[in-house]
């Protein structure tokens, strides 16, 4: 991608600023469109903009502004597609504006690609909401988990022929935008590639109670504040460290013949997988941290499980996680204490075993 002028929506944002970060070290000129509106995410473009003098353009615009999408993919060689209401909660309370950022934004987006003569790369972040409960996977229930019974869901996780089942506003809105991007691919012969994706976490992450879960309770953990557990805290997920997922967009990009016009599952797999529970424990055994627990009804349609299978986005591309479970939390939690001047209750021996 050198060379490359990146589009990048939502590019103040977690995913969006880590992105921007690895393009500008790669020489890429990066326009970042983003209407600021998720809390603290202007500390990440001052971080960009020191890190990086030269070659990153912010436009502070909503993706609902179609003029200003459009001005912005009219120049890009690549356009990755992160802007959006991003929590289930909110989409509850407020579905109009959930549905007009996420489906209708990623359509104007869209239609900017469309307007070009020469297609950019399209990339979408897509979500695994929209397989909705998987309230027919039997499970079983251990201490700690959530399993399944299913012996090849289990050693394998999720796959993509997983029939689609939105759920809650959010789902929809997601699910729409995810289809929208998979039909102009096949309509417009535009080159783009879905990833639903699961937990993603790491450093330049504003987690809160309603998205980001695994920064949220690290910043309540080095607050020493409670921690609010909807469910009974077996529910598992597979985390995937945010490196992990750029270099799964490097890998798209550079297998865009092979992956335009599909959907792939993207997360950490089996082996990155964990219940709240167990990252409490690990949490507790690692650094000594104990945040108090209070407990509440599971919420609307909370997967019990959800792991993802990665096979086959990684066979076409050779791509696979690399960073742990525990290396992982351990370099998100040094960034959360470094930007809040805290300290770790227990020295933290990165890497080690
Ligand atoms: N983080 C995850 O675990 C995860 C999992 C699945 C899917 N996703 C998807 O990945 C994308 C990025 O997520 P993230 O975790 O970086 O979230 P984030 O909230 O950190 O970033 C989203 C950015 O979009 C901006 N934004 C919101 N509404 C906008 C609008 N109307 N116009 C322009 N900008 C707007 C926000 O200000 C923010 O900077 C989202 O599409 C999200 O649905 C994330």
């Amino acid at each position: 991608m050198q060379g490359a002028t990146a589009v990048i929506t939502g590019g103040a944002g977690f995913i969006g600023s880590n992105l921007a970060h690895r393009l500008l070290s790669m020489n890429c000129h990066v326009i970042v469109l983003d209407n600021l509106s998720r809390a603290s995410v202007s500390s990440n473009l001052e971080w960009l903009r020191e890190q990086h003098p030269h070659g990153l353009e912010v436009v502070v615009a909503d993706v609902r502004d179609a003029t200003a999408v459009r001005r912005c993919v009219a120049r890009a060689s690549h356009v990755f597609h992160f802007a959006a209401q991003v929590a289930v909660t909110s989409s509850l309370s407020d579905p109009e504006y959930d549905f007009d950022v996420n489906a209708r934004g990623t359509l104007n987006v869209l239609e900017a690609v469309r307007a070009t003569e020469k297609h950019p790369h399209v990339f979408y972040t897509s979500t695994n909401k929209v397989y909705g409960g998987l309230d027919d996977l039997e499970l079983i229930e251990t201490s700690s988990r959530y399993e399944p019974r299913n012996a090849r869901v289990r050693d394998e996780g999720i796959a993509e022929d997983r029939p689609l089942d939105f759920h809650s506003p959010y789902g929809c809105s997601k699910g729409t935008a995810d289809q929208y991007v998979l039909d102009y691919a096949r309509s417009y012969d535009i080159p783009a590639v879905v990833f639903r994706m699961s937990c993603i976490y790491g450093p330049r992450q504003f987690g809160t109670e309603d998205q980001g879960w695994v920064a949220h309770f690290l910043i309540q953990a080095l607050r020493a504040a409670p921690i609010t557990i909807y469910g009974d805290g077996k529910q598992v997920r597979d985390l995937l460290f945010v490196d992990d997922l750029m270099a799964a967009f490097l890998a798209a990009e550079g297998h865009m013949d092979r992956v335009r016009g599909k959907a792939f599952n993207i997360g950490g797999g089996v082996d990155n997988s964990v219940s709240l529970l167990e990252l409490f424990a690990l949490l507790e055994a690692r650094f000594g941290m104990r945040p108090a627990l209070h407990r509440d009804l599971w919420r609307l349609g909370d997967q019990r499980y959800y792991v993802t299978n990665t096979e086959r986005f990684g066979s076409l591309t050779g791509w696979a996680p690399r960073v742990g479970v525990r290396e992982g939390v351990e370099r998100l939690l040094l960034w959360l204490a470094d930007t809040r001047g805290r300290l770790l209750p227990r020295s933290c021996d990165l890497g080690a075993a």
